[in-house]
């Protein structure tokens, strides 16, 4: 993507999530019209239909030839990731925004030909934006965020995950996982994968371990974890696939062959 014009793309889209999340914060105390999806715990509320309805909106009226991958149903059905595409959850963190007002996040990935050019991350109530470009770097607010050390071991870690690890899954068996819990350092649990994920690229958490995310939850997220020297693979370490869901591993690339061989592998199911 020629640069001049990437700049523009991430100008306009760092002004459409601020403003998305002005109108969020200020709709805070308002009362919300809660539904739920494939399950009594998947929520989904109308400002998260309004707020993916805003992005779908502008983009639509401003890139006709852009594409849109979206959660709430807004955006295109698409088999390719040629040209521009937009990859958006609109609130990630729907349980914490409806639970707690807080600890949740816009997410707005964009790739072009498969390349994720710009990511950015918006924790709403905090008012922090993480945001990245290819190759130029990633930041919060202002401020440029460090290359994450390459001097780290398990034994030092702090790894996001959440219970669903330890309870009977599809994917790793649970005792490899319990020894993985007694390892590393502690774990976290956040209950936002994009937050979890401009963790890991802050350096605060040293890798991010969850199943099945979809495209949404991660596109912003790779792109900034990439640019200060994390890796994203599959929990395999396996390529991610940006069409599929796929269970994820994002992590300071010195932790990525331990957890992937002496856990993951060697625990698959
Ligand atoms: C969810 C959050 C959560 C993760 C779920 C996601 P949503 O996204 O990122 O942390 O564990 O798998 O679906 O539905 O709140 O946008
Ligand atoms: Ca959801
Ligand atoms: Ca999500
Ligand atoms: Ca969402």
């Amino acid at each position: 993507m020629n640069l001049e014009t990437r700049d523009a793309i991430y100008n306009q889209a760092k002004e459409w999530v601020l403003k998305a999340g002005d109108t969020i914060r200020d709709k805070i105390h308002d009362r919300l019209e809660i539904n739920t999806k494939s399950n009594p715990n998947d929520l989904v509320t109308t400002m998260d239909q309004n707020t993916e309805n805003f992005f779908v909106t502008n983009i639509k009226k401003t890139y006709p030839d852009h594409f849109i991958i979206s959660e709430e149903g807004y955006g295109d059905q698409l088999e390719t990731l040629n040209g521009t595409v937009w990859i958006i959850d609109p609130i990630d963190g729907t349980m914490n925004f409806v639970h707690q007002k807080r600890n949740f996040a816009i997410s707005v990935g964009i790739y072009h030909d498969g390349v994720g050019e710009i990511g950015f991350i918006y924790d709403v109530m905090a008012d922090v934006l993480y945001s990245a470009k290819h190759n130029e770097g990633a930041f919060k607010n202002n401020e440029p965020l460090p290359r994450l050390t390459n001097k780290k071991s398990l034994l030092e870690s702090i790894v996001g995950l959440n219970h669903f690890w330890l309870c009977e899954n599809r994917f790793v068996d649970e005792q490899v996982m319990q020894d993985f819990v007694k390892t590393i350092r502690g774990t976290r649990t956040y209950g936002s994968a994009a937050l979890e994920f401009a963790y890991v690229a802050e350096g605060i958490m040293d890798g991010y371990l969850t199943m099945s995310l979809s495209p949404w939850d991660i596109a912003a997220g790779v792109v900034i974890v990439n640019e200060v020297g994390g890796v994203t693979t599959t929990i395999y370490g396996d390529q991610v696939n940006m069409l599929e869901k796929n269970s994820i591993l994002t992590c300071n690339p010195a932790i990525k062959s331990d957890i992937v061989d002496d856990y993951m592998l060697k625990g698959k199911k």
